[in-house]
């Protein structure tokens, strides 16, 4: 018996959608409804460490400590089955029918987030873009950028666009970039107004996407604001940025609050940091807000308005903390010292 441990851990960024991912064209490859535009958040950070252990029975793995929920525990070792599949190292050949959820070896996955999960920093996007680097290094398994977007796409939607660095359009199958980090300094300022967990997931919320009457008008007009977008990041125009990222934020929750059933992530507060945000914007300061499927506020601002952002922010009642991240690289690979 090979006893043999391949062993990898990987580092990637969460990111933050300007133009929001909402609803798939196929839920199980996660192939989206619409492109979508982020950029990574390089101070918040997420390292995974995979290793494959022919004497394990079964796969173990934990994020900050814990053990996941059976929930998160089958979503991870469905994608290591997935991604074995694309080995060909000799051990785990099953041999004509490669069923690798029964023959691949068991992997020890530790995942640790330098961010608190749960208050609206995708930890999916990070974690399944994490997942994938570090165990496609572990089982040998090479392929291009491109590549390993579209497999981090197939554990969660948003991960593609954590696998290339700085601005990042997704497209279809995988995410690629568009600028690098250094082209626009800006900030994302974090305005966390619940911690509690949400009633209804991402994945799900796709699933019910087509079920509102204002999906159609959202995707209709998706080209257009994806364009502005890209306009806005190339000329570093925050007007532009600001107008079209609001829209679709709220376009989006549109769609969310319309779907059957209905689902209203908004808290009082929210709403509070909503308005302060466009008072400080008419006072002179670029920064807009966008909301992903949660609560919490990302006021997006140029890195010179951070401190009053920051500010003003702190102030608004029902603000239980603020989290601060720049613009970060792309996914990578950490050797091991041995
Ligand atoms: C509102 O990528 O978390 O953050 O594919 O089911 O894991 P799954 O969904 P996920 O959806 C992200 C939704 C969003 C918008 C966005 O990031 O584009």
């Amino acid at each position: 018996m090979n006893t043999q441990t391949r062993k990898a851990t990987a580092l990637a960024f969460p990111n933050i959608a300007l133009i929001k991912y909402w609803g798939n064209r196929d839920q199980s490859l996660r192939l989206p409804s619409n492109d979508s535009l982020s950029f990574n958040l390089g101070d918040l950070r997420t390292t995974t460490t995979v290793e494959f252990d022919p004497l394990l029975t079964r796969d173990e793995v934990s994020i900050d400590g814990y053990k996941v929920s059976a929930q998160a525990y089958e979503r991870v070792a469905h994608h290591l089955d997935r991604l074995a599949d694309y080995s060909d190292i000799a051990e785990i050949d099953c041999g004509e029918r490669r069923d690798m959820s029964e023959c691949r070896p068991r992997a020890r996955v530790i995942s640790n987030n330098t961010f608190p999960m749960g208050v609206g920093i995708a930890s999916s996007a990070s974690g399944f873009a994490a997942l994938t680097l570090a165990a496609c290094a572990a089982l040998g398994i090479k392929k291009s950028e491109s590549e390993l977007s579209g497999l981090a796409r197939l554990g969660s939607g948003s991960a593609c666009r954590s696998v290339p660095g700085g601005f990042v359009a997704w497209h279809d199958g995988y995410a690629v970039s568009i600028a690098p980090p250094a082209h626009w300094p800006l900030m994302d300022v974090i305005a966390v107004v619940s911690r509690a967990h949400k009633a209804v997931g991402s994945t799900e919320g796709h699933a019910m996407a087509d079920n509102s009457p204002l999906q159609a008008a959202r995707l209709s007009d998706t080209q257009r604001r994806i364009r502005q977008c890209e306009e806005a990041i190339a000329n570093t125009n925050f007007t532009l940025l600001a107008e079209v990222i609001e829209q679709d934020a709220l376009l989006m929750h549109g769609v969310i609050m319309t779907s059957q059933p209905s689902v209203l992530y908004w808290e009082p507060a929210t709403l509070s940091v909503m308005r302060a945000v466009r008072e400080l914007r008419e006072d002179g300061l670029p920064v807009a807000f966008s909301i992903d499927a949660g609560p919490n506020v990302h006021c997006i601002c140029e890195a010179h308005a951070l401190k009053q952002v920051k500010q003003a922010i702190r102030q608004i009642e029902g603000v239980l903390e603020v989290i601060e991240s720049g613009v970060g690289g792309p996914a990578t690979v950490i050797p091991h010292q041995s």
